[in-house]
């Protein structure tokens, strides 16, 4: 696996690979890897000859009262977690790299409505953030395809917006989400569990679950998402919110829609964990 922390380097071996007429896939991350982020390494080399990872904590993401400087680093585990899974090159850029001007200053791509929705309301300015630095990277890579996990499934459709909205010439592919044995969808902010914790966490999809069964038969959305809220707090977690979307616009659904998805995000302990269920009605 080829590593590369700069821009003209890794603009070179895209060339080298593009002259040779081989396609490339793309999995962008912030690092600590884990078989979530695997699954999507993995989906890319079904998609292209050639597949890049990128590992770069974005600060222009992560609001004011988030702890950036905690956010977890292990580059070692994680280069040999990709070696493993035959990847290609890794993109390890510096926040220097990215933004030069410092990303206060920079341009940025913001994704209107939907950006200021559900996760995008208790984290001022973090799609932005998040849809910036995709389109930067977008830029740098230059993929014929890029891997998303549907655990951010709110992210998801706003990076699909942005290249729909944009015109950007990359297939979108989404990922099932990767859970742990106990239902937990896997994140990277896990490890923040105490073993108490962990526990309980499951309750968060054990609950959403329920939510989906229920919807089958009952349409009144809003007092079942208030019943489900109330059932997670019971079991020691706080909601944060849960909500019954159509599953592209993430408008609030209606007893009409036939594809909706469950979102919901919950905070167990200090930390914020979220979880979805697309349902076929
Ligand atoms: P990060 O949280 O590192 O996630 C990188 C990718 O892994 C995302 O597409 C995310 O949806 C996917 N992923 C995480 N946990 C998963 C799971 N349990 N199952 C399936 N996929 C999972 O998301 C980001 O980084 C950043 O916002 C980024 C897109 C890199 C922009 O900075």
């Amino acid at each position: 696996m080829k590593v590369v922390t700069d821009i003209q380097p890794l603009r070179d071996q895209i060339k080298a690979w593009r002259m040779q007429g081989l396609s490339i896939a793309f999995v962008p991350t912030m690092g600590n890897l884990h078989d979530g982020h695997l699954a999507l390494v993995k989906a890319a080399h079904q998609h292209a000859d050639k597949v890049v990872v990128s590992i770069f904590i974005n600060p222009m993401q992560f609001g004011l009262s988030e702890d950036i400087d905690n956010y977890p680093k292990t580059h070692e585990q994680d280069k040999a977690k990709l070696v493993n899974e035959n990847t290609d090159l890794l993109f390890l850029p510096s926040s220097e790299v990215i933004y030069p001007k410092g990303y206060t200053e920079t341009t940025f791509v913001e994704v209107p409505h939907i950006s200021n929705l559900y996760c995008g309301k208790s984290r001022p300015g973090h799609f932005r953030g998040v849809a910036t630095v995709v389109c930067k990277l977008f830029n740098l890579v230059q993929p014929d395809v890029a891997c998303f996990g549907s655990k951010d499934y709110q992210q998801l459709q706003i990076i699909q917006t942005m290249v729909d909205d944009l015109s950007m010439p990359v297939k979108i592919v989404p990922v099932e989400i990767i859970r742990e044995k106990s239902g937990l969808a896997m994140s990277s902010r896990n490890g923040y569990l105490t073993p108490e914790e962990r526990q309980i966490a499951p309750q968060l999809y054990k609950n959403l679950q329920w939510l989906a069964e229920q919807i089958k038969t009952n349409k009144e959305y809003s007092a079942l998402c208030q019943q489900t809220a109330e059932r997670i707090n019971q079991a020691g977690l706080t909601t944060d919110y849960i909500s019954i979307c159509h599953a592209y616009t993430l408008a609030e659904a209606t007893p009409e829609d036939k594809k909706v998805v469950i979102l919901a995000s919950a905070f167990c302990g200090k930390a914020r964990l979220i979880d979805n269920i697309p349902v076929d009605l």
